[in-house]
C-alpha cells in the first residue's frame, strides 16, 4: 500500500488558493493514502472567534471537502486533511477523511494547543476508520504530546496514525517516532512550512513531514523548505506484529490494572 504526506505553505484566509495548491500536488499521485496538514485550507492564526467562524466549513457539505472528494475519486485516493469544522454553534479543529468512493468522516482534535483553547471546542473521542487493506487512526498535531492518544488508537486496531499537523515545537516529529515504536504502528505526519504573522502573533511551522514505520524508523521525510508530496510503499501487516523480541510484546505485556490512574483526572 502506498502511503504519504503533502507538505505545504498556506496563506491565511485564502481557502480557494490553498485548496488549489493542494489539488495541484495531489494530481501527481494515484492509489494511495495521503495526509495533508492541519487547517491547511485556512491557515492557523485566527484573530478571534468571529474570524474562525467565518472561515469554518460544514462537513461534508463545505467547499473544501467537496473539492477533496473530487480528486479522491479521480485519483483513487484516501485523503486526511485538516480544517475548521462548523457543527451548529461549535467549531472544531478537525481531520476530515474522504474515500475514493465518496465516504466522509471526521475526527475532532482532543488536545488543543495554546490559543486554540480560546477558539475551538475540543473533541471527545479518538476515531479509527477501516479502509481496504488497512485501519487508519486519526490524531492532530499537539495530540502527539499525550501518549494516551496514539495508544487508544492502537488499542482500537489502528495500523496507521494519520497526523495532520501545524507543528511549532521542536519535538513533535521525534515524539511521533516513539508513538510509532511504542505501539508498533505506521505514522504519517503532514506538517506545514513557512511563517504566519497576524497582529502580534508570529509562528514558524517546522516542516520535516515524515512517514515512520513500526520500528520507529523514518521511512521517508522532507526538509522544512519544500512544498512536496511524497509516498512510500509499505506492507501494512507489519503493524500487526507487536513482538519486540522473543519474550516481549508491546500489547500483551501491558498491565492495564496498574494504570487505572490514567482514566482519572
Ligand atoms: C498544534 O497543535 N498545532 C501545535
Amino acid at each position: 500500500m502506498k502511503i504519504g504526506f503533502l507538505q505545504m505553505r498556506s496563506k491565511f484566509g485564502e481557502i480557494k488558493l490553498n485548496v488549489k495548491k493542494a489539488l495541484g500536488l495531489l494530481e501527481r499521485v494515484n492509489d494511495a493514502v495521503i495526509v495533508l496538514p492541519e487547517l491547511f485550507n485556512t491557515g492557523y492564526i485566527f484573530r478571534n472567534k468571529e474570524e474562525l467562524i467565518s472561515l469554518s466549513e460544514k462537513v461534508p457539505g463545505g467547499y473544501t471537502t467537496k473539492q477533496m472528494k473530487k480528486i479522491a475519486k479521480k485519483n483513487n485516493l484516501h485523503l486526511v486533511f485538516g480544517l475548521a469544522q462548523k457543527v451548529s454553534e461549535k467549531v472544531y479543529n478537525s481531520a476530515v477523511y474522504v474515500s475514493p468512493g465518496g465516504k466522509v468522516d471526521s475526527y475532532r482534535k482532543v488536545h488543543l494547543y495554546d490559543r486554540e483553547k480560546l477558539l475551538f471546542d475540543h473533541g471527545r473521542a479518538f476515531k479509527t476508520k477501516s479502509i481496504k487493506g488497512a485501519k487508519l487512526g486519526f490524531m492532530i498535531c499537539f495530540d502527539w504530546m499525550f501518549p494516551e492518544a496514539a495508544r487508544s488508537l492502537a488499542l482500537k486496531g489502528a495500523q496507521i496514525l494519520c497526523h495532520p499537523s501545524n507543528l511549532v515545537l521542536p519535538w513533535g516529529q521525534d515524539a511521533m517516532k516513539l508513538r510509532c515504536l511504542e505501539n508498533r504502528v505506521f505514522g504519517i505526519t503532514a506538517n506545514r512550512i513557512g511563517v504566519e504573522r497576524r497582529g502580534t502573533v508570529r509562528l514558524e511551522f517546522t516542516g520535516n513531514s515524515q512517514v515512520v514505520g513500526p520500528d520507529g524508523e523514518v521511512l521517508i521525510s522532507v526538509g522544512d523548505r519544500s512544498e512536496s508530496l511524497k509516498v512510500v510503499d509499505v506492507d501494512i501487516s507489519e503493524a500487526d506484529d507487536k513482538d519486540i523480541n522473543a519474550n516481549n510484546n508491546v500489547m500483551e505485556d501491558r498491565f492495564p490494572s496498574y494504570y487505572s490512574m490514567l482514566t482519572r483526572k
